[in-house]
Protein backbone atom coordinates (compact mmCIF):
# COMPACT_ATOMS: atom_id res chain seq x y z
CA UNK A 1 0.00 0.00 0.00
CA UNK A 2 1.15 3.40 -0.71
CA UNK A 3 0.19 5.28 2.35
CA UNK A 4 -0.35 8.75 1.93
CA UNK A 5 -2.54 9.31 4.66
CA UNK A 6 -0.28 10.71 7.15
CA UNK A 7 -2.42 13.60 8.46
CA UNK A 8 -4.64 11.08 10.12
CA UNK A 9 -1.68 9.21 11.80
CA UNK A 10 1.77 8.71 10.95
CA UNK A 11 1.51 5.78 8.65
CA UNK A 12 4.73 3.99 9.32
CA UNK A 13 6.46 3.85 12.99
CA UNK A 14 9.73 3.98 12.89
CA UNK A 15 11.59 0.84 14.28
CA UNK A 16 12.99 2.61 17.61
CA UNK A 17 9.18 3.42 18.73
CA UNK A 18 7.58 -0.03 17.99
CA UNK A 19 11.05 -1.15 20.20
CA UNK A 20 10.07 1.06 23.07
CA UNK A 21 6.37 -0.32 23.19
CA UNK A 22 7.65 -3.77 23.30
CA UNK A 23 10.27 -3.09 25.51
CA UNK A 24 7.76 -1.10 27.80
CA UNK A 25 5.60 -4.05 27.42
CA UNK A 26 8.04 -6.19 28.59
CA UNK A 27 10.19 -4.64 31.40
CA UNK A 28 7.98 -1.79 32.59
CA UNK A 29 4.87 -3.66 33.07
CA UNK A 30 4.33 -1.61 36.48
CA UNK A 31 2.38 1.27 37.50
CA UNK A 32 4.50 4.72 37.53
CA UNK A 33 4.21 6.95 40.45
CA UNK A 34 1.61 4.53 42.15
CA UNK A 35 4.30 2.29 44.31
CA UNK A 36 7.51 2.28 46.24
CA UNK A 37 8.89 -0.98 44.12
CA UNK A 38 12.26 -0.65 41.97
CA UNK A 39 9.66 -1.59 38.95
CA UNK A 40 7.69 1.26 39.64
CA UNK A 41 9.79 3.57 40.03
CA UNK A 42 11.50 3.39 36.89
CA UNK A 43 8.48 3.17 35.21
CA UNK A 44 7.52 6.70 36.79
CA UNK A 45 11.43 7.72 35.67
CA UNK A 46 10.56 6.82 32.60
CA UNK A 47 8.04 9.03 32.09
CA UNK A 48 9.59 11.97 33.93
CA UNK A 49 11.95 11.65 31.08
CA UNK A 50 9.86 11.74 28.46
CA UNK A 51 8.14 15.02 29.69
CA UNK A 52 11.41 16.15 29.84
CA UNK A 53 12.42 15.61 26.03
CA UNK A 54 8.77 17.65 25.00
CA UNK A 55 9.73 20.18 27.69
CA UNK A 56 12.78 21.24 25.71
CA UNK A 57 11.11 20.22 22.20
CA UNK A 58 8.79 22.65 22.04
CA UNK A 59 10.30 24.98 24.80
CA UNK A 60 8.07 24.77 27.96
CA UNK A 61 9.15 25.88 31.27
CA UNK A 62 8.59 23.35 33.74
CA UNK A 63 8.44 19.39 33.12
CA UNK A 64 5.32 19.47 35.27
CA UNK A 65 3.47 21.51 32.63
CA UNK A 66 3.60 18.43 29.79
CA UNK A 67 0.76 16.19 30.54
CA UNK A 68 -0.22 12.91 28.55
CA UNK A 69 -3.54 12.77 26.76
CA UNK A 70 -5.24 10.68 24.88
CA UNK A 71 -5.07 12.49 21.71
CA UNK A 72 -4.91 15.91 20.88
CA UNK A 73 -8.85 16.48 20.76
CA UNK A 74 -8.34 15.31 24.67
CA UNK A 75 -5.74 18.07 25.21
CA UNK A 76 -7.94 20.56 23.09
CA UNK A 77 -11.12 19.51 25.74
CA UNK A 78 -8.78 20.18 28.72
CA UNK A 79 -7.99 24.08 28.06
CA UNK A 80 -11.36 24.86 27.11
CA UNK A 81 -13.40 23.14 29.52
CA UNK A 82 -10.67 24.26 32.16
CA UNK A 83 -10.00 27.91 31.40
CA UNK A 84 -13.66 28.91 30.26
CA UNK A 85 -16.05 29.96 33.05
CA UNK A 86 -19.20 31.54 32.64
CA UNK A 87 -19.71 34.80 30.51
CA UNK A 88 -16.66 34.49 28.93
CA UNK A 89 -15.71 35.07 24.89
CA UNK A 90 -13.83 32.83 22.53
CA UNK A 91 -11.90 33.61 19.23
CA UNK A 92 -10.74 31.17 16.88
CA UNK A 93 -9.74 30.84 13.30
CA UNK A 94 -11.87 30.14 10.14
CA UNK A 95 -10.23 26.95 9.77
CA UNK A 96 -11.04 24.89 12.92
CA UNK A 97 -11.40 21.22 13.41
CA UNK A 98 -14.15 19.51 15.64
CA UNK A 99 -12.04 19.14 18.41
CA UNK A 100 -12.20 22.78 19.12
CA UNK A 101 -15.84 24.03 17.61
CA UNK A 102 -17.46 21.15 19.22
CA UNK A 103 -16.40 21.16 22.58
CA UNK A 104 -17.14 25.03 21.97
CA UNK A 105 -20.46 24.70 20.49
CA UNK A 106 -21.13 22.36 23.71
CA UNK A 107 -20.48 25.25 26.15
CA UNK A 108 -22.38 27.85 23.77
CA UNK A 109 -25.32 25.94 23.78
CA UNK A 110 -25.42 25.27 27.46
CA UNK A 111 -25.73 29.01 27.51
CA UNK A 112 -22.11 29.56 29.12
CA UNK A 113 -19.80 31.21 26.67
CA UNK A 114 -20.12 32.90 23.60
CA UNK A 115 -17.40 32.95 20.63
CA UNK A 116 -16.36 34.65 17.29
CA UNK A 117 -14.44 33.38 14.06
CA UNK A 118 -11.50 35.10 13.01
CA UNK A 119 -11.61 34.72 8.85
CA UNK A 120 -7.95 33.94 7.78
CA UNK A 121 -6.23 34.93 4.43
CA UNK A 122 -3.57 32.82 3.41
CA UNK A 123 -0.69 34.13 2.50
CA UNK A 124 -1.38 37.44 4.23
CA UNK A 125 -0.36 37.28 7.78
CA UNK A 126 -1.20 40.85 8.80
CA UNK A 127 -4.99 40.28 7.47
CA UNK A 128 -5.52 36.95 9.14
CA UNK A 129 -4.00 39.02 12.84
CA UNK A 130 -6.33 42.15 11.96
CA UNK A 131 -9.18 39.56 11.57
CA UNK A 132 -8.04 37.83 14.93
CA UNK A 133 -8.31 41.69 16.95
CA UNK A 134 -11.44 42.48 15.31
CA UNK A 135 -12.92 39.72 16.94
CA UNK A 136 -11.71 40.53 19.97
CA UNK A 137 -14.23 41.71 23.12
CA UNK A 138 -13.71 42.95 26.36
CA UNK A 139 -14.68 39.40 28.16
CA UNK A 140 -12.33 37.76 25.11
CA UNK A 141 -10.40 35.36 27.60
CA UNK A 142 -8.77 32.68 25.09
CA UNK A 143 -7.71 32.54 21.65
CA UNK A 144 -7.47 29.02 19.91
CA UNK A 145 -5.66 28.39 16.83
CA UNK A 146 -4.59 25.65 14.72
CA UNK A 147 -0.90 26.06 13.72
CA UNK A 148 -2.14 24.27 10.13
CA UNK A 149 -5.32 23.48 8.35
CA UNK A 150 -5.43 19.54 8.41
CA UNK A 151 -7.44 19.89 5.41
CA UNK A 152 -5.74 22.83 2.96
CA UNK A 153 -2.40 23.29 4.60
CA UNK A 154 -2.65 26.81 5.39
CA UNK A 155 0.12 27.75 8.08
CA UNK A 156 -0.86 30.37 11.04
CA UNK A 157 1.20 33.11 11.86
CA UNK A 158 0.48 32.22 15.68
CA UNK A 159 3.81 34.02 16.88
CA UNK A 160 2.33 37.36 15.65
CA UNK A 161 -1.41 36.06 16.96
CA UNK A 162 0.66 34.66 20.51
CA UNK A 163 2.29 38.18 20.72
CA UNK A 164 -1.32 39.86 20.13
CA UNK A 165 -2.86 37.42 22.43
CA UNK A 166 0.27 38.55 25.12
CA UNK A 167 -0.21 42.53 24.58
CA UNK A 168 -3.67 42.32 25.35
CA UNK A 169 -3.82 39.50 28.73
CA UNK A 170 -6.00 36.73 26.25
CA UNK A 171 -4.73 33.14 27.18
CA UNK A 172 -3.30 31.80 23.68
CA UNK A 173 -3.98 27.99 22.68
CA UNK A 174 -2.57 26.10 19.97
CA UNK A 175 -3.65 23.15 18.08
CA UNK A 176 -0.19 21.40 16.60
CA UNK A 177 -1.89 18.88 15.18
CA UNK A 178 -0.66 19.01 12.29
CA UNK A 179 2.54 20.66 12.79
CA UNK A 180 4.54 19.09 15.81
CA UNK A 181 7.29 17.31 14.76
CA UNK A 182 6.96 19.21 10.98
CA UNK A 183 7.86 22.48 11.62
CA UNK A 184 9.63 24.41 14.56
CA UNK A 185 7.63 25.47 17.64
CA UNK A 186 9.02 27.38 20.71
CA UNK A 187 6.44 28.30 23.17
CA UNK A 188 8.18 31.27 24.82
CA UNK A 189 9.37 32.66 21.28
CA UNK A 190 5.20 32.00 20.05
CA UNK A 191 4.12 33.04 23.39
CA UNK A 192 1.73 29.95 23.51
CA UNK A 193 0.03 29.20 26.54
CA UNK A 194 -1.02 26.08 25.86
CA UNK A 195 -0.11 23.84 23.11
CA UNK A 196 -2.46 20.63 22.19
CA UNK A 197 0.11 18.14 20.24
CA UNK A 198 -1.17 14.50 18.31
CA UNK A 199 2.14 12.62 19.33
CA UNK A 200 0.77 10.00 17.10
CA UNK A 201 1.12 12.08 13.71
CA UNK A 202 4.51 14.06 13.76
CA UNK A 203 6.31 12.84 17.16
CA UNK A 204 5.58 8.88 15.52
CA UNK A 205 4.30 7.48 18.65
CA UNK A 206 1.21 4.93 18.68
CA UNK A 207 -2.60 6.34 18.45
CA UNK A 208 -4.28 6.85 21.63
CA UNK A 209 -1.26 9.33 22.46
CA UNK A 210 -1.40 13.25 22.82
CA UNK A 211 0.52 15.73 24.66
CA UNK A 212 -0.78 19.25 26.29
CA UNK A 213 1.90 21.57 27.55
CA UNK A 214 -0.19 24.46 29.64
CA UNK A 215 2.04 27.10 30.64
CA UNK A 216 -0.68 28.52 32.33
CA UNK A 217 -2.78 27.30 35.12
CA UNK A 218 -6.23 25.17 34.68
CA UNK A 219 -9.47 26.09 36.73
CA UNK A 220 -11.05 23.20 35.95
CA UNK A 221 -10.34 19.26 35.19
CA UNK A 222 -12.58 17.07 32.78
CA UNK A 223 -12.06 13.81 34.38
CA UNK A 224 -10.96 13.32 38.52
CA UNK A 225 -9.41 9.84 39.85
CA UNK A 226 -6.43 8.42 41.58
CA UNK A 227 -3.43 10.56 40.79
CA UNK A 228 -1.16 8.53 43.60
CA UNK A 229 -1.42 11.52 45.71
CA UNK A 230 -2.87 13.03 48.84
CA UNK A 231 -5.78 10.34 48.70
CA UNK A 232 -7.24 11.25 51.50
CA UNK A 233 -8.36 14.60 49.71
CA UNK A 234 -11.54 13.59 48.03
CA UNK A 235 -10.94 17.28 45.56
CA UNK A 236 -8.59 16.96 43.09
CA UNK A 237 -5.17 17.58 43.38
CA UNK A 238 -4.56 21.18 41.68
CA UNK A 239 -0.58 19.95 41.31
CA UNK A 240 0.36 19.45 37.91
CA UNK A 241 0.67 17.08 35.86
CA UNK A 242 -1.57 14.98 38.00
CA UNK A 243 -4.45 17.53 38.59
CA UNK A 244 -4.85 16.12 34.20
CA UNK A 245 -3.68 12.79 34.69
CA UNK A 246 -6.09 10.47 36.38
CA UNK A 247 -5.91 6.93 36.30
CA UNK A 248 -3.29 4.75 35.16
CA UNK A 249 -1.39 6.50 31.92
CA UNK A 250 -0.81 4.91 28.56
CA UNK A 251 2.79 3.79 29.73
CA UNK A 252 3.64 1.74 26.39
CA UNK A 253 2.46 4.78 24.42
CA UNK A 254 4.76 7.32 26.18
CA UNK A 255 7.66 5.32 25.58
CA UNK A 256 6.65 5.54 22.08
CA UNK A 257 6.31 9.42 22.62
CA UNK A 258 9.83 8.86 23.75
CA UNK A 259 11.46 7.36 21.12
CA UNK A 260 9.20 9.39 18.88
CA UNK A 261 10.88 12.34 19.90
CA UNK A 262 14.65 11.19 19.81
CA UNK A 263 13.38 9.88 15.94
CA UNK A 264 12.41 13.29 15.08
CA UNK A 265 15.52 15.00 16.42
CA UNK A 266 17.79 12.54 14.32
CA UNK A 267 16.13 13.23 11.03
CA UNK A 268 15.47 17.02 12.53
CA UNK A 269 12.10 18.58 12.08
CA UNK A 270 13.69 20.45 8.88
CA UNK A 271 14.71 17.63 6.91
CA UNK A 272 11.58 16.41 7.49
CA UNK A 273 9.44 19.15 6.56
CA UNK A 274 11.71 19.74 3.46
CA UNK A 275 11.10 16.03 2.23
CA UNK A 276 7.40 15.99 2.91
CA UNK A 277 6.65 19.54 1.75
CA UNK A 278 8.94 18.68 -1.53
CA UNK A 279 6.79 15.66 -2.22
CA UNK A 280 3.46 18.13 -2.16
CA UNK A 281 4.81 20.56 -4.01
CA UNK A 282 5.57 18.34 -7.13
CA UNK A 283 2.61 16.74 -6.53
CA UNK A 284 0.66 20.35 -6.21
CA UNK A 285 2.18 21.58 -9.53
CA UNK A 286 1.85 18.19 -11.48
CA UNK A 287 -1.98 18.42 -10.51
CA UNK A 288 -2.30 21.86 -11.86
CA UNK A 289 -1.19 20.83 -15.20
CA UNK A 290 -4.15 18.49 -15.00
CA UNK A 291 -7.44 20.15 -16.64
CA UNK A 292 -9.23 17.20 -14.98
CA UNK A 293 -8.13 18.49 -11.20
CA UNK A 294 -9.67 21.38 -9.22
CA UNK A 295 -7.01 22.01 -6.55
CA UNK A 296 -7.96 24.90 -3.55
CA UNK A 297 -4.85 26.96 -2.23
CA UNK A 298 -3.17 29.44 -5.27
CA UNK A 299 0.02 28.27 -5.01
CA UNK A 300 1.84 25.65 -2.36
CA UNK A 301 5.18 27.79 -0.92
CA UNK A 302 7.48 27.22 1.86
CA UNK A 303 6.72 27.47 5.13
CA UNK A 304 3.35 28.51 4.36
CA UNK A 305 2.00 24.77 3.95
CA UNK A 306 2.52 22.38 5.62
CA UNK A 307 2.67 18.73 3.54
CA UNK A 308 -0.82 18.05 2.96
CA UNK A 309 -2.45 18.46 -0.88
CA UNK A 310 -6.26 18.81 -1.13
CA UNK A 311 -8.31 18.66 -4.36
CA UNK A 312 -11.12 17.24 -6.27
CA UNK A 313 -11.43 15.31 -10.10
CA UNK A 314 -13.79 17.13 -12.27
CA UNK A 315 -16.78 14.76 -12.20
CA UNK A 316 -15.84 12.16 -9.39
CA UNK A 317 -17.38 12.62 -5.58
CA UNK A 318 -14.12 12.87 -3.43
CA UNK A 319 -15.00 9.76 -1.52
CA UNK A 320 -15.64 7.98 -4.93
CA UNK A 321 -11.62 9.28 -5.94
CA UNK A 322 -10.60 7.78 -2.48
CA UNK A 323 -12.17 4.39 -2.66
CA UNK A 324 -11.04 3.77 -6.62
CA UNK A 325 -7.12 4.86 -5.18
CA UNK A 326 -7.53 2.36 -2.44
CA UNK A 327 -8.30 -0.47 -5.39
CA UNK A 328 -5.02 0.93 -7.09
CA UNK A 329 -3.08 0.38 -3.38
CA UNK A 330 -2.95 4.27 -2.62
CA UNK A 331 -4.21 5.31 0.81
CA UNK A 332 -5.57 8.73 1.04
CA UNK A 333 -8.43 10.79 2.80
CA UNK A 334 -11.59 11.90 1.49
CA UNK A 335 -14.69 14.14 2.80
CA UNK A 336 -14.88 16.53 5.19
CA UNK A 337 -12.05 15.45 7.62
CA UNK A 338 -13.71 16.81 10.62
CA UNK A 339 -13.20 20.70 9.49
CA UNK A 340 -16.34 21.70 8.50
CA UNK A 341 -15.86 25.55 8.28
CA UNK A 342 -12.39 24.68 6.51
CA UNK A 343 -14.53 22.91 4.06
CA UNK A 344 -16.96 25.84 3.87
CA UNK A 345 -14.00 28.71 3.34
CA UNK A 346 -13.23 27.01 0.51
CA UNK A 347 -16.67 26.22 -1.27
CA UNK A 348 -16.28 22.37 -0.78
CA UNK A 349 -18.87 21.82 1.50
CA UNK A 350 -20.80 19.53 -0.30
CA UNK A 351 -18.13 17.71 -1.98
CA UNK A 352 -15.29 17.30 0.46
CA UNK A 353 -11.80 16.82 -0.87
CA UNK A 354 -9.24 14.10 -1.78
CA UNK A 355 -6.45 14.76 0.62
CA UNK A 356 -3.02 13.24 0.19
CA UNK A 357 -0.36 14.17 3.01
CA UNK A 358 2.90 11.85 2.64
CA UNK A 359 5.53 11.11 5.50
CA UNK A 360 8.81 10.79 5.78
CA UNK A 361 9.24 7.36 4.02
CA UNK A 362 7.09 8.30 0.97
CA UNK A 363 9.34 8.07 -2.14
CA UNK A 364 8.74 10.45 -5.38
CA UNK A 365 7.59 7.48 -7.29
CA UNK A 366 4.82 6.87 -5.38
CA UNK A 367 3.60 10.40 -5.99
CA UNK A 368 4.17 9.88 -9.53
CA UNK A 369 2.09 6.73 -9.56
CA UNK A 370 -0.37 8.54 -7.77
CA UNK A 371 -0.47 11.06 -10.86
CA UNK A 372 -0.57 8.74 -13.20
CA UNK A 373 -3.50 6.87 -11.55
CA UNK A 374 -5.36 10.14 -11.49
CA UNK A 375 -4.61 11.22 -15.13
CA UNK A 376 -6.64 7.81 -15.97
CA UNK A 377 -9.72 9.16 -14.02
N1 LIG B 1 -7.68 15.01 12.39
C1 LIG B 1 -7.11 13.94 11.63
C2 LIG B 1 -7.14 14.21 10.15
O1 LIG B 1 -7.05 15.33 9.75
C3 LIG B 1 -7.61 12.61 12.02
O2 LIG B 1 -7.23 13.27 9.37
Amino acid sequence: MIYLDNAATSGIKPSRVIGAVEYALKKYSANPGRSGHRLSMNAAMAVYNTREKLKEMFAATQVENVVFTLNCTHALNCVIKGVLSSGDHVVVSDLEHNAVMRPLERLRKDGKITYSVARTVDGDDNATLSSFKNCIKQNTKLIICTHASNVFGCVMPIKLIGQMCKENGILFAVDAAQSAGVLDIDMQKMSIDFLCVAAHKGLFAPMGTGVLIAEKPLENTIIEGGTGTDSFNLDQPLIMPEMLESGTVNLPGILGVSAGVDFVKARGVRNIYLHEFDLCKYLFESLSLCKNVTLYNNDFKIFEKVPVVSFNVLGHDSNDVAVRLNEYGIAVRSGFHCAPSAHIKYGTDQIGTVRVSPGILTKKEEIQYLIKILKRF
